[in-house]
């Protein structure tokens, strides 16, 4: 399991509209990939499809926030007997700003995105990822490493992302399905539109180069994989402390006075 040609595969990719996901999605249409790109705004994703052309690019619209959605969007997926190879459970969102102040339907779609329609998607895919020989590729996060204060509900949801991908990939390498967990640090795209830029930590990086490296572990058959030497430097120095150590110094870093001598933080301000 040391190589994947994705030429011919079927890849639906979450969040396939802007950032990371589109990244994807211009990597896999080079490779010779089959695209089913699903994202909340409609105008978008029939802008990169034409874009894409001649790659056959299908598009589905819809609100992974939703109760249902991850199974209407299996079904519009699958309709016609079409197959899936690889998912890539891609889209997600943060909200910046101290827990009391991020109104309640924005951490519970933290939730319902980052790890619901996540595992929806997985359940209900994995039975033809495996009959194809395929995979999963969740973008989880470095903030799935430690606690991160004033994300706290981004930060768990990533950190379950983390745990789950590693988990079914020691559940299913027998089986011959890739599940590989991509940690980006901060990445250059419209999410700090969504999340404030107080989220942002450090040199953003290229999406592309994300896209590379997640590609790259996908082929080996790795469960995790985290972009950028200092964020590896980060993870690992984290282990070394204790808990309440690392989510003081976090704390530290994240409170809002500590962050650009900021804006106000978007995720207080947002709703849905
Ligand atoms: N950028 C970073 O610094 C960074 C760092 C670590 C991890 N990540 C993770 O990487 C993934 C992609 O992030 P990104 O930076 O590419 O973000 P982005 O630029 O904001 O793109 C997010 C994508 O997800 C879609 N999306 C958002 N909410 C959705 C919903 N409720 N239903 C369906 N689709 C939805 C968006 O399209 P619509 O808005 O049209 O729905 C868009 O296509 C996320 O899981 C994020 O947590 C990002």
């Amino acid at each position: 399991m040391n190589d994947y040609d994705f030429s011919g595969k079927t890849v639906l990719v979450t969040g396939g509209s802007m950032g990371i996901g589109e990244a994807f999605a211009r990597r896999l249409a080079a490779l010779g990939a089959h695209l089913v790109l699903v994202a909340r705004g409609e105008e978008r994703l029939a802008a990169l499809a034409a874009e894409l052309a001649p790659t056959p690019v299908d598009t589905i619209a819809c609100d992974l926030s939703e109760p249902g959605a991850a199974r209407r969007v299996f079904e519009a997926a699958t309709r016609d007997g079409r197959t899936v190879d690889v998912l890539v459970n891609n889209a997600g969102f943060a909200a910046y700003g101290p827990f009391d102040q991020v109104a309640l339907d924005v951490h519970r779609g933290q939730i319902d995105v980052n790890v619901g329609a996540l595992v929806e998607l997985t359940h209900l895919f994995l039975p033809q990822l495996e009959r194809r020989q395929g995979g999963v590729i969740h973008v989880a996060s470095t903030a799935g490493f430690q606690p991160v204060p004033y994300m706290a509900v981004y930060g768990a949801t990533k950190a379950f992302v983390l745990s789950f991908s590693e988990a079914l990939w020691a559940e299913y390498r027998p089986r011959g399905v890739r599940v590989l967990a991509l940690c980006p640090g901060a990445t250059d795209t419209p999410f700090f539109a969504r999340a404030g830029e107080a989220a942002a930590f450090g040199t953003k990086a290229r999406a592309e180069d994300v896209v590379t490296l997640g590609l790259r572990a996908f082929r080996k058959n790795r469960a995790s994989v985290i972009h950028g030497a200092g964020n590896r430097l980060t993870a690992m120095l984290s282990r070394l402390v204790t808990r309440e150590v690392t989510a003081k110094i976090s704390a530290r870093l994240m409170a809002p006075k500590a962050r650009l001598g900021t804006t106000k933080p978007a995720g207080a301000l947002q709703r849905g």
